[in-house]
């Protein structure tokens, strides 16, 4: 069985990846609005990605005999300014994640929860990539500046981002 404590904190991780798959989802949907189609795709992968990350919670939580609770999602902006900042918004999202991440192994470091630290160390590697992913982007993004050309050829080489 697991300990209430370590059931609440996976239950609120599962709430913040639904949440990343919902900010992701609002983001896809902005740039293919503005034809940027490629970006559009890259972001439903992500999105993809992130509803995994909250399936795979729940899965664990449900093999360990405990009691998934799903809880509200607020509404995602539906706007995010420029490419440069939506993808440094991307950034900073996913480092907020690797903070929750990283809280949430604590507790099962207190918790002598030793199933739940070797689960969750897939998690901590995965957030090195998610940063790594999203931190290259940025900064391809700060090197093309108001080159148009160039920004059309990242749209169509993030376009090619499939699901695992
Ligand atoms: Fe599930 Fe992007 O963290």
């Amino acid at each position: 069985m697991i300990s209430q404590k370590m059931q609440d904190a996976i239950n609120n991780q599962i709430q913040a990846e639904l949440a990343s798959a919902y900010l992701y989802l609002s983001m896809a949907a902005y740039c293919e609005k503005e034809n940027m189609k490629g970006f559009g795709q890259w972001l439903r992968v992500q999105y993809q990605e992130e509803t995994g990350h909250a399936m795979k919670l729940l899965d664990y939580l449900l093999e360990r005999g405990g009691q998934p609770l799903l809880k509200a999602i607020d509404a995602p902006p539906a706007e995010f300014g420029s490419w440069l900042s939506m993808f440094e918004k991307v950034l900073s999202h996913e480092q907020h994640v690797t903070a929750l991440i990283h809280s949430l192994y604590e507790v099962a470091l207190a918790e002598r929860d030793y199933a739940s630290q070797i689960f969750l160390q897939w998690y901590i590697s995965e957030q090195v990539e998610e940063e790594a992913s999203a931190s290259e982007i940025v900064e391809r993004l700060k090197m093309l500046q108001d080159n148009s050309g160039a920004l059309f050829y990242l749209d169509k080489e993030l376009g090619k981002r499939k699901e695992d």
